[in-house]
């Protein structure tokens, strides 16, 4: 450091140019500030109208992102929820772990706006066989399992983190190494789990037929997205999946997903500096669920949590289990905007809060008693907490008709204010229905 820094300090010499780091476009990253299913898929069809690009940097197939245009609704798992908007190019990043039977099979599949990473992992149909085993295995074991979406996101990741995963670059390459490296992961996994039985050749016809199809669309993902960066001037957007409160490093482990789905999955999973970082949206619900296993401290399994469970439609889109549902917790939220720096936030589904009474949304958690100021890493800490309320009448109208501020209740705007100014985060767009105009923009 020093060494540089004298270096810096030594007069340049007459009429010698310095290079500028050239800061480039910036991009708009969209994130899950609960425990997913907040609604990003609506924010990003939102701004992907506007979108040159619209990029998935972690996760998998586990996402389910639903996107309602004219009255059609379309659900997405692997894919960018921009694919839809005929005029962005969609990219797959290397932070990824892609499916290639599934990606191969989608209807959008042969769109020449994909672009995949040649740096993505891929993950196989026995990676999603061992994602069960495991779930049986833990549950033997300890009782309990995660409740993952079996779309095998915790093996792929661990094989990419031991170091024998194979990358859609592999694929592409020389496919008899290729091949050799898919048999010695196979009898890796078939050692740990015995009852696993693959057709290896199979599979290895499938994939070299993939790799074939895969072809065209890949690219060197950290030189295109430069490329993206400090071409013309282009609008940006990263679509998160999943959510903080389920992300590897920071969400409520070990009940979370295998990725990191915090702001610094956007970086790592592209590619991109942080200073190309621009806003950071945070989705919120106006309610929280959660799918799966795990502490859920506003948790509600009275006749509200069923009632904010059959308005809602909380349903998984991936694997059809009902979402557990609660009130909105305010310490979550603010947890993930220590982590993400939220520029601004979407609140949505508030219409699904019409017909109550009364609202209460978690303001603090106590312990013994005691407030405490932090979100708790252990898990049997964060089961024993208390959580306090504030309570606010509810509006009892019907608000899916609102597309302005003004037309909604005193009440409604109350409850808006109140999220606002407790997380210190301004919110720009409330949510009031499934469909893209059902989101009313603040500023
Ligand atoms: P994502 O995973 O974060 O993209 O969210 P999901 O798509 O899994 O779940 C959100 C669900 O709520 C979807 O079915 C959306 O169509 C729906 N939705 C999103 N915003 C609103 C809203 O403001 N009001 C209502 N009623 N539904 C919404
Ligand atoms: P979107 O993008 C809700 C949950 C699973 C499980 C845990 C681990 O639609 O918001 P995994 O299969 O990832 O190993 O499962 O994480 N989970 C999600 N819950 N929405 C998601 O994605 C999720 N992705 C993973 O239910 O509890
Ligand atoms: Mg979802």
């Amino acid at each position: 450091f020093s060494h540089h820094q004298k270096n810096s300090n030594q007069p340049a010499a007459a009429g010698q140019k310095r290079p500028r780091s050239d800061a480039g476009n910036k991009v708009t990253v969209v994130l899950g500030a609960q425990w997913g299913d907040e609604g990003k898929g609506k924010v990003v069809d939102l701004l992907a109208t506007e979108a040159d690009f619209v990029c998935r940097c972690q996760g998998g197939n586990n996402a389910g992102h639903t996107v309602v245009v004219d009255g059609k609704e379309y659900d997405f798992h692997l894919l960018p929820s921009g694919i839809i908007n005929p005029k962005s190019i969609s990219l797959i990043g290397k932070g990824f772990d892609l499916y290639c039977f599934f990606l191969c099979s989608s209807r959008y599949f042969n769109r020449n706006e994909l672009i995949v990473s040649d740096r993505a992992h891929l993950v196989f149909d026995f990676h999603q066989v061992v994602d069960g085993l495991q779930e049986t295995e833990r549950q033997a074991q300890e009782g309990k399992n995660i409740g993952t979406t079996k779309k095998g996101i915790g093996p792929a990741y661990s094989s990419k983190a031991s170091r024998t995963g194979l990358r859609v670059c592999d694929l592409l390459g020389d496919f008899k190494d290729f091949s050799t490296r898919f048999k010695n992961l196979v009898q890796q996994y078939q050692s740990m789990y015995p009852s696993l039985t693959v057709d290896v050749e199979d599979q290895l016809k499938k994939l070299k037929e993939y790799a074939e199809r895969l072809r065209p669309m890949v690219r060197d993902g950290v030189y295109y997205m430069y490329e993206a960066l400090h071409g013309p001037p282009k609008k940006i957007l990263v679509e998160g999946a999943n959510a903080a409160l389920l992300d590897i490093d920071f969400g409520t482990y070990p009940f979370v997903t295998s990725s990191n789905c915090t702001v610094g999955g956007a970086c790592t999973g592209l590619g991109i500096p942080p200073m190309n970082i621009g806003d950071v949206f945070g989705v919120a619900k106006a309610y929280t669920t959660r799918v799966g296993i795990g502490a859920f401290p506003t948790e509600q399994l009275n006749a509200i949590g069923e009632l904010l469970q059959t308005r809602g439609h909380e349903v998984g889109v991936t694997t059809g289990r009902k979402r557990r549902c609660g009130w909105l917790d305010l310490v979550i939220v603010r947890y993930a905007h220590m982590i993400n720096g939220f520029t601004a936030i979407a609140l949505t589904k508030l219409d699904i809060l019409d017909v109550l009474d009364e609202i209460k949304v978690g303001v603090a958690y106590k312990l013994n008693g005691k407030r405490i100021p932090h979100f708790p890493a252990n898990m049997d800490v964060l089961h024993k907490v208390e959580v306090e309320y504030e309570t606010f009448p509810g509006w009892k109208t019907d608000t899916s008709a609102a597309r302005k501020w003004n037309d909604l209740p005193a009440k409604a705007q109350n409850y808006i204010r109140f999220i606002e100014n407790h997380i210190g985060v301004p919110i720009k767009w409330v949510g009031v229905g499934k469909s893209r105009e059902c989101m009313i923009q603040m500023f």
